[in-house]
């Protein structure tokens, strides 16, 4: 069984087949998936997908990406949608340097009060760190007592392990099986296996042989397999045990 732990499924490349694709998963052995929010329509769509189905959960936030277009009336409307049944989290925010599209300075302050909120509320923080290293973990470090995941994580083993020292967790997606992949499966060999979590980002990054295509959570048993490899265990152990990290981490009691 495996358990994604960031999905979008209320992209709208799914709008077409999203029920009859839901109610697949289980066949592929996922029978818990989390979906991260992007904007405020999305954190509505997730609120929305999680009244419907038991076995989603969600995280509420503003994506660095849609960090323009936040007002301070949208921290109070995440902390409501943060009441609701199964939202276990708040993401996904943080930095990102690659597309630039948002200047950092809002970027920084949007993703600043929404740690504040997650650590007020006691909610683990699903963060997005695209070539912001350094200042992502500058903000994370004023609040010392949240829980933090890097989703998608595409740091080094050593800051991996630095990241580790505070506690954190990563969760790793389709990029693991892809071949330039020498980064990630360091950085799987070197932290302990109890902070690792799987992913898929669907509908991006599909795993090998999908690349490309539009990705879904039915996938993972992919990645779980690359990293079975990796850590010279079965992919059903690599499931067991993500399962179990996801299931402590975003404190979920079934
Ligand atoms: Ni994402």
């Amino acid at each position: 069984m495996y358990f994604d732990t960031h999905a979008h499924l209320d992209d709208g490349q799914f709008s077409p087949d999203r029920d009859e694709l839901i109610s697949s998963f289980k066949k592929s052995g996922v029978t818990r998936v989390l979906n991260a929010s992007s904007d405020m329509d999305s954190c509505l769509e997730t609120v929305r997908l999680c009244k419907k189905y038991d076995f989603i959960y969600g995280a509420v936030g503003i994506h660095p990406e849609a960090a323009d277009c936040f007002c301070e009336e949208d921290l109070k409307k995440i902390e409501e949608l943060s009441r609701e049944k199964n939202i276990v989290a708040i993401g996904e925010v943080g930095l990102d340097y690659y597309w630039d599209d948002v200047p950092r300075e809002v970027q920084k302050n949007v993703f600043r009060k929404q740690a504040a909120l997650a650590e007020r509320l006691c909610l683990p923080l699903v963060v997005h760190d695209r070539e912001a290293h350094r200042d992502t973990l500058e903000i994370l470090k004023e609040f010392p007592s949240l829980r933090v995941v890097y989703h998608c994580f595409s740091g080094s083993a050593e800051y991996a392990r630095e990241l580790t020292k505070r506690g954190y967790y990563f969760s790793f997606g389709g990029a693991v099986t892809f071949k330039n992949a020498r980064h990630s499966h360091e950085v799987l060999l070197s932290v302990p296996h109890d902070r690792i979590m799987l992913e898929t980002d669907c509908p991006y990054m599909a795993p090998v042989p999908y690349r490309g295509k539009r990705n879904h959570p039915g996938y993972i048993p992919h990645i779980a397999a690359k990293i079975a490899e990796l850590w010279n265990v079965t992919p059903e152990d690599v499931g067991k045990i993500t399962t179990e990290n996801a299931l402590e981490f975003f404190n979920i009691k079934e």
